[in-house]
């Protein structure tokens, strides 16, 4: 057990506050630099997205390699996932948003898990028929963001079993129990779903390469607390013959009620925005959300507010800026007294609105084709 003042980050639970670079160094990660920025930047030929210019991605596992071997010549694919326990909220939408701009700048594979499975053994509360519903419903949440019908690949992990299984049973071989039971500190209790299902996560991975018969390059955007899984891909990779995945490690956001609720944790509703939110409950939240303003107007005019303990900011920063320059205004409006908190929130409100409407359409269209990015089949010739 952590002392009250310390933080938790692991792959089912993320607790108190984090001190996200002590994070990054008792996972072993690297730091994502200015350097690597800047070559991403360059290999993309156009401005970086918020979420890597405004420091939301900020570690990583061997991203100068894997740029190295694409400007070779050899292109990596991207994998991201999502377990189904209920509707996606804008948080959510991190790994997804920089996949999508990788995908569309770079030209790469997608391949997306959805973790029914995963899910029905973590939460005990959780029915079969609801993982697999959500997990549909997250699907076409995802794919609206904009990816491409052609490049794009699902395993939905109930119905893509055959796909996954003859690579998870080798996978799996490998995995000594001490070693999940260490990383996700497993208890005597924990069913023997979740301790199988690490393997299942890191099928897809390696999935490409044994498809083809060749090493193909994997890249990870997700959230740090996912990353004690892919240390155990990791470990396993080489024994296995086929390349250690490389990750793209994000902060885990703010949720609305303030910096030590996470988003991760949004089983309190009215801590995050979820997609399928009304108009209204969208409305609702903004007006209520955490922010860093003062207590009274006199206050906040004469000393200004603090943007980066403000939910509201985490808004702007994460997606609803249209550039880096309107980011910067918002800030420094924020933090001189300039901006109040009640017109920031109508102002942020009004970009929320304009983004649920474009992704309702954008929805609507891509039910029309999820199903046929679903994996069912093992490769023929194996
Ligand atoms: N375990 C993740 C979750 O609970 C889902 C997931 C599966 C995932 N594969 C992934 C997340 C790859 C990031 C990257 O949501």
């Amino acid at each position: 057990m952590a002392p009250p003042d310390e933080f938790v980050v692991t792959p089912y639970e993320v607790r108190g506050r984090i001190d996200y670079q002590r994070l990054r160094e008792l996972f072993g990660t690297q730091d994502l630099t200015p350097d690597l920025l800047a070559r991403l930047h360059q290999i993309s030929g156009g401005d970086l997205p918020p979420l890597l210019s405004r420091g939301v991605y900020y570690s990583h596992r061997d991203l100068g390699l894997l740029l190295d071997q694409f400007q070779k010549g050899s292109p990596f694919f991207l994998y991201s996932g999502r377990g189904p326990s209920g509707p996606l909220h804008t948080s959510h939408l991190v790994s997804f948003d920089i996949c999508r701009w990788l995908q569309k700048t770079l030209g790469v594979r997608m391949f997306i898990q959805i973790t029914d499975d995963e899910k029905f053994w973590a939460r005990a509360g959780l029915s079969r028929e609801e993982t697999a519903y959500w997990g549909m419903e997250n699907l076409y949440d995802i794919l609206a963001l904009g990816f491409d019908p052609k490049r794009t690949h699902v395993f939905f992990d109930s119905r893509s079993i055959a796909a996954l299984y003859p690579l998870a049973i080798r996978v799996a071989r490998k995995i000594p129990y001490s070693t999940v039971k260490a990383v996700f500190g497993f208890e005597p209790s924990t069913n023997i779903g979740l301790v199988f299902y690490t393997a299942l996560q890191s099928v897809p991975c390696f999935w490409p390469s044994w498809a083809e018969g060749r090493s193909v390059p994997c890249l990870i955007p997700c959230g740090i607390d996912q990353d004690p899984h892919f240390r155990v891909t990791r470990d396993i990779a080489e024994g296995l013959g086929y390349p250690k995945p490389a990750l793209l490690h994000s902060q885990m956001l703010p949720g609305l009620l303030g910096e030590n609720a996470m988003s991760t944790t949004g089983d309190r509703e009215d801590n995050a925005l979820f997609l399928n939110d009304t108009h209204s409950t969208v409305e609702r939240k903004v007006r209520g959300a955490f922010t860093g303003g003062r207590a009274t107007v006199e206050e906040q005019r004469r000393l200004g507010a603090t943007p980066e303990v403000c939910s509201v900011w985490a808004l702007w920063r994460t997606r609803f800026a249209k550039d880096d320059r309107e980011f910067q205004d918002v800030t420094r409006d924020c933090r001189s007294g300039a901006l109040l908190c009640g017109e920031c929130k109508s102002r942020v409100l009004e970009r929320i609105h304009a983004f649920y409407a474009a992704h309702a359409e954008a929805r609507i269209k891509v039910q029309g084709w999820a199903e046929s990015t679903i994996i069912t089949e093992a490769p023929k010739a194996l």
